[in-house]
């Protein structure tokens, strides 16, 4: 099978599972892991953020990240289609007690118009304030959509001008880096918190983690362990993470000029395809599921007239190819 439901379904390489299996470990909740505190450390520093913060999943980094900024009662603004409302299933809600409202764009761009529209200045006890925006860069659902990096810094102007904060969801930033060129400290400079995987495009078994300042950082600790999120000698994982940034992160590249090749196949604009991620409209997305994987290609649907399909280290060229092939038969044809 060619699985392209997800560029989480890579599995780690014998390179990596050695640099696992040779990791220095300790208890982390104890803080005594010296591979964690090495993986987050030169993660803060690369984005230039005061700490960083190890967790299981994007999602709890997400959550961890907008506890830090927004209390129970304010609100976050998002786009649409954002992960932090569509797939964390009420986290944010539930936990936090945050409440959001959204603008929408079909390429998961940033509308600053409506975000500037939408402000909700503290009114007193009565009133929801906004406390936050979060972005996604790459924006998944809308196909793995780069913010501009101008749009960006207009949106850190606005924020600063009202008096809110910004998170950024960068489980897919590295995507965003390697398409554009944008240094990770730029991209670092324009959020108060953030969350950037390593169990994607990096191809780590597992792994994310928080940034912020140490306050924040130290908060989420807490907030982590009550989760039930506190882990122990995880420098395992943490050294999964540290041999995919020095060995995955420029191949990259490839995954996305593959994706181009596979929008190509299903009659999409290759040049909308900015990174590892291809959205494609269809008449009936579970007939193309099924279609695509009678003949041994595995994409998702992700709304009943579309699919997505995903480029990642497990996919080499011929297993790209074939599934152009098929994907041209099922989608066009
Ligand atoms: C944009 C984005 N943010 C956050 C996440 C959450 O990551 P996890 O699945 O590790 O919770 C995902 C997962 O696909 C994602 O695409």
């Amino acid at each position: 099978m060619i699985d392209l439901r997800s560029d989480t379904v890579t599995r780690p390489t014998e390179g990596m599972r050695r640099a696992m299996a040779q990791a220095e470990v300790g208890d982390d909740v104890y803080g005594e892991d010296p591979t964690v505190a090495l993986l987050q450390e030169r993660i803060a520093d690369l984005f230039g953020h005061e700490a960083a913060l190890f967790t299981p999943s994007g999602s709890m980094a997400n959550v961890l990240a907008l506890a830090a900024l927004v209390e129970p009662g304010q609100e976050v603004l998002c786009e649409s289609r954002a992960h932090i409302l569509r797939a964390e299933l009420g986290a944010h809600g539930a936990l936090t007690g945050l409440t959001s409202r959204t603008w929408v764009d079909d390429n998961g761009q940033i509308d600053l118009a409506a975000i500037r529209h939408m402000h909700a200045p503290d009114m007193g006890p009565f009133f929801v304030r906004t406390t936050a925006i979060s972005v996604e860069n790459t924006h998944n659902f809308a196909g793995g959509t780069v913010l501009p990096h101008a749009d960006l810094e207009e949106l850190r102007a606005h924020a600063d001008a009202v008096g809110c904060r910004i998170h950024v969801d960068g489980a897919r930033i590295w995507n965003a880096h390697v398409a554009t060129g944008t240094p990770l400290e730029e991209y670092g400079a324009i959020a108060d918190t953030m969350a950037v995987c390593l169990s994607k495009g990096l191809g780590a078994p597992i792994g994310s983690l928080m940034m912020g300042t140490a306050d924040q950082v130290e908060q989420a600790r807490v907030r982590r362990k009550r989760m039930g999120g506190g882990m122990r000698q995880v420098g395992v994982l943490a050294a999964a993470g540290l041999y995919a940034l020095d060995h995955h992160l420029e191949r990259m590249a490839e995954d996305h000029v593959h994706a181009r090749l596979l929008a190509e196949a299903c009659g999409a604009d290759p040049l909308l395809t900015e990174t590892n991620i291809v959205v494609v409209d269809v008449p009936d997305a579970h007939a193309v599921v099924a279609a695509a994987c009678e003949q041994g290609v595995l994409v998702g649907a992700v709304g009943p007239t579309r699919v997505r399909m995903l480029t990642h280290l497990d996919v080499d060229r011929p297993a790209v190819e074939q599934a152009a092939k098929v994907l041209a038969g099922v989608v066009t044809g």
